[in-house]
This record gives structure tokens, sequence and C-alpha cells, in this order.
């Protein structure tokens, strides 16, 4: 039977996936070419990350036409067929819902600044002071104000992410509509479910100045945005239980995300929350290099994991995705443990409560391409961030020295298919710089090795569906405050899983505060576990233990 919680999804960034027609970007029957590589690896759904007509400024996130596939990625035929085809290997696609906002180049934008008053509706439009100010103080996502003035209206719209980037007005009940609509056409198509993109920024409350931010208060998990959620939802996929929904939560909290992703709350299926992955931030600020926060990460991880259970809502899991860093160049180690690490880190995620989420290219350790000059970048973000620092006085090269660690273009570049010249990813010339460790780093070395980091994400997949307690069990954080190992217990029916982390290079020595007589291991990263009542774990070793009570 379709259970969420022993479903594995897998992210497919289709620019950077698989090249057909060589035009040096991905595209949908690219996709459609790799389904047996994803059926080997055993994941269960494909998220794709937006494909619909777009100007491409914030790479598809700026959608023009919801309902048109850009002919760049293909045809609605293409979309068609790569849904048949990951149906009869028991794939299901899910596509990337942007609702939050729309490319200033879609019609309805067009029509609001042609005139139409039922479109200028559509998105927020305010009055700016008479000096020439913008309407309050808040900040783009991206940089800058987040309001852009318009001389022929006298008015400025409200913009969260890029200026081409118009945040929808959701209070007009027109616009909750046609977004339905959208949901409902994706449906009628095949798509068997959604992410929804910062949807959690859809109720905007007060518009006042921030003077102590940079106004995300004010519209983060804002007031109608559980009702909003609860009606797309009731009338959409709500009525499908096959249906598979997630929402990115920008900046959330905990207590919203109950109700996001209640057992019975009738919102969405689960979330990505982001709080664990900001432990290289100073506060919000991730323009700046800084260590990552061990402690910090283990106590955001554990207490969502036990929040979220306490209040029967779900969690996506994962660590990696098209706007984060490569997971192993971030946390593991890009050197001599690069293999160890990338598994350790694999496991972490994979044995939690929640449902897992692998990034294109995580399951063969990709890491970040080390990329030194700005023509190397394509993402707006990155390259706003890059001047802001730079007027800001910092020295070129530390502005590069943040952009290589933090970049959303590190995990953006091409799937590294074999060792060939292009990576096996296309013919042409591609649309960012391929990392050049895909001599190394590629998927043909490592999907008939059974020792590959491939190899271990298919075993992890594995496990989730052949042991209940992976799937169901509760969650309890093991030795919390210890400095460099992360280890928990799930308990279910039983069945107890043990999961120890030695999450740095240097070995350590453990006493597990569970007695461990009578456990197997399941999985480790290293050939010959031994399991005892001291551990003695090497550099990033990683094991999972497993007991079913007589
Ligand atoms: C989300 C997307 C990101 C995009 C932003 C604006 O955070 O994941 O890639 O730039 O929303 O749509």
């Amino acid at each position: 039977m379709f259970d969420f919680r022993k479903s594995v999804v897998y992210q497919v960034y289709p620019k950077s996936f698989y090249d057909t027609d060589g035009d040096g970007m991905g595209d949908l029957r690219g996709v459609t070419a790799k389904l047996d590589y994803l059926q080997k690896l055993g994941v269960d759904y494909i998220w794709m990350n937006p494909f619909f007509v777009s100007p491409q400024r914030d790479n598809g996130y700026d959608i023009a036409d919801y309902r048109a596939i850009d002919p760049r990625f293909g045809t609605m035929e293409d979309f068609e067929q790569l849904c048949r085809e990951a149906d009869k290997r028991g794939i299901r696609i899910m596509l990337d819902m942007v609702f939050n906002h729309t490319s200033t180049k879609h019609e309805w934008f067009q029509k609001a600044l042609a005139g139409d008053k039922e479109y200028e509706d559509f998105y927020i439009w305010r009055e700016g002071g008479a000096d020439g100010t913008p309407p309050n103080n808040w900040e783009s996502k991206f940089g800058g104000n987040a309001w852009e003035y318009v001389p022929e209206k006298g008015k400025w719209y409200l913009h969260l992410f890029d200026r081409t980037q118009a945040d929808l007005n959701w209070e007009n009940p027109r616009v909750r509509e046609e977004l339905r609509d959208v949901v409902r056409f994706w449906m009628d198509r095949g798509a068997k479910g959604f992410r929804f993109d910062v949807v959690n920024l859809i109720s905007k409350g007060s518009y006042e100045s921030d003077y102590e931010g940079d106004g995300r208060r004010f519209y983060t998990d804002g007031p109608r945005v559980h009702e909003y959620l609860h009606e797309l939802s009731q009338a959409t996929f709500g009525t499908d239980a096959e249906f598979v929904t997630v929402g990115e939560m920008s900046s959330t909290t905990m207590e919203n995300c109950y109700r996001y992703a209640g057992a019975d709350t009738g919102e969405l299926s689960m979330v990505f929350s982001f709080h664990h992955l900001k432990v290289d931030f100073v506060g919000n600020e991730k323009w700046v290099l800084v260590p990552f926060d061990f402690a910090k990460l283990k106590n955001i991880l554990f207490s969502w994991q036990t929040g979220m259970a306490e209040h029967d809502a779900w969690n996506a899991v994962f660590w990696c995705n098209h706007d984060q860093p490569r997971v192993v160049s971030r946390f593991g180690d890009e050197g001599e443990y690069w293999a160890p690490s990338a598994k350790m880190l694999g496991t972490v995620i994979h044995c939690l409560r929640g449902t897992p989420y692998v990034y294109q290219g995580e399951e063969i350790g990709m890491t970040n391409p080390g990329f030194t000059s700005l023509d190397q970048y394509r993402d707006v973000e990155s390259i706003n961030h890059f001047h802001i620092l730079r007027d800001r006085g910092l020295h070129e090269d530390s502005a590069y020295d943040i952009l290589r660690v933090h970049s959303r273009d590190n995990s953006r570049t091409p799937m590294q298919w074999d060792g060939t010249e292009k990576a096996g990813f296309t013919q042409g010339t591609p649309w960012i710089e391929i990392t050049p460790n895909h001599t190394k780093i590629n998927a043909a070395s490592q999907v008939d090795d059974p020792d590959s980091i491939f190899a271990h994400y298919q075993k992890l997949i594995a496990l989730r569906k052949q042991y209940d307690v992976i799937a169901y069990g509760d969650f309890q954080p093991l030795d919390a405050e210890n400095p460099t190992i992360l280890a928990y217990m799930r308990q279910w029916k039983g069945e107890q899983l043990v999961v120890i982390n030695n999450f740095y290079r240097k070995p350590a020595e453990w006493a597990c505060p569970v007695d461990l007589t009578g456990f197997t291991c399941l999985l480790s990263n290293y050939a010959d576990p031994s399991i005892g009542s001291k551990l003695h774990l090497r550099p990033y070793e990683s094991l999972v233990l497993y007991r079913k009570a007589e």
C-alpha cells in the first residue's frame, strides 16, 4: 500500500540533469532517459524543479506561464511520456508550484502594468513616501529593498525575491481560484505530488517598516496562511490520499509546522524547514565564513524530530537541494574521507523520522565546484550578494571565498554521469561549468560498485522499506551533548534501531547509553564494524544497529 512515510524522494534540477538535444541544458527527455538509474537507486518520487515558461532570471522560479512547458525543456508530450515511463517503474512525478510570486513577464502582471484594474489586484501595490522612498524598509531575500517603483502607476509593487518576481496578492479570491486551477491542470496531466515554493510567505500581515530585522516577521507564517493552504488542499489534492505534498517553509516556526504538516490538519503532507542548515551562518546572515556549529546542528535537528513526532506532524528530511551547497563539502570531507563522510551524512538523514530527499548527485558524493571568478556564476542571488559584499568594502578575494562556500550554484553544476570531457551530461556547451573532479566522482564508476556511495544510498533507501522502525519509529536522542558524535534511537513495536555517527575525522571512543547486546549491524561505512560496550569509532564511522524483541 502507498505510504509516503516509506517513500524516498529524489530531486531533479532539470537544467543540470541530462541534456538530450545538445543545447547545454538538461531537458525532460533527459529525465526519462535516466529513469532506469533512478529505479536502480530505488526512489519513489522525483521532485522536479520548475520547467515552465520563464525568463529564467531565477532559473525557473520566475514563472511566466504556469500551464506551459518552456521549450528549452521540451513539450507537454515529453512530460506525459515522462509520467508514463516513470509510472512503469513505480516512480511518481512531483511538480514545483511557485505560488508566492510570478515573473513580471506573466500575462497577469503585464495586464496590471497596462492598467487593467482586475489584474492590478493580483499583486501587492503600495504608495511610497513623498520623498521617493519605498513603502517600507523590507529587504528582498536576494538583496536590496523589496519594493520596485513603477513610474507610470506612481506606485510600488512588492517582490520578496528578485524585482522580476512580483508577489501575488493571496487576499484576492480570484488569485486563489486561479492557483487552484493550476494545481488541477497538472493533476490532470499526470503529476502525483507537489512541492510548494516558499509557501509560508503567501499571507502578508501588516506592512510596517522593520527596524529590528529585514521585515520577515511581518510576512512569515502570516495571519491567513493556514486558511489558504487548507482551502487549496481541500479543493484539489487533499481529496486524494495518494497525493504527496511538501511545503518549503522559509524561517518558519515549529508550532506552525505542526499545522502545515499535521496528520489530520488537512494542509500538506510534510514540510521543509531550514534551521538545521543555518548553522554556518551568523544569525540569518549567510554571506559570512564561520565553521559550522555542530552542537547547534544537533540541537535543531533533534528538537524538530521530537517536536514534530509529539504533534503527529511529518518532516521532510534532507541536507541538500538546489539552494544549498553540497553536503560533503559542507559537513564532510572532500579529501581522504570523501566516501566515508558522504555515506555517514546519508545515514544520518535516512534513518530519521521523516521522508528523506536525495538531491541529484548527492548519491555519488558530488562536491562544490570551487569557482574562482564571477563569470562562472549564474545565480542571481550569488551575483547580487557578491556586489553587496564588495560595496561593503570586502576584498574581492574574500567575497569569492564566501561565494565558494555559500553560493547556490555549488549544487547546480551538471550531474556527473561519467568521466568524459562533458561528464556525459551534454554534447554541447554546458550552461554552467562542470566540476573538474567528474573524472573521479561520477555515476558510471559507482553504480555497479558494491562499496560506492551510490550503493550505500541504495541500501539506505531499501532499509526504509524493509524495516518499519525506520518509517514509523519514535525518536530519542542519545548522548545529545556529545561534541563529535551524532547518535539516536528509534523504537517501534519491539523493534529498536540505534544509529551512531562519528561526525568528524578524529577517531572517538564512545560508550553507548543503550545496552547493545543482541543488536546486529544493518549498515556501516566500514567493512568490518564491531559492536561492543565501548565503541572505537573511526573517522566518520557510521553504524546502523538493529534488534527485534523476541
Ligand atoms: C525558493 C526556491 C529558490 C527560489 C526562491 C524564490 O527558496 O527554492 O530556488 O529562488 O524560492 O522562488
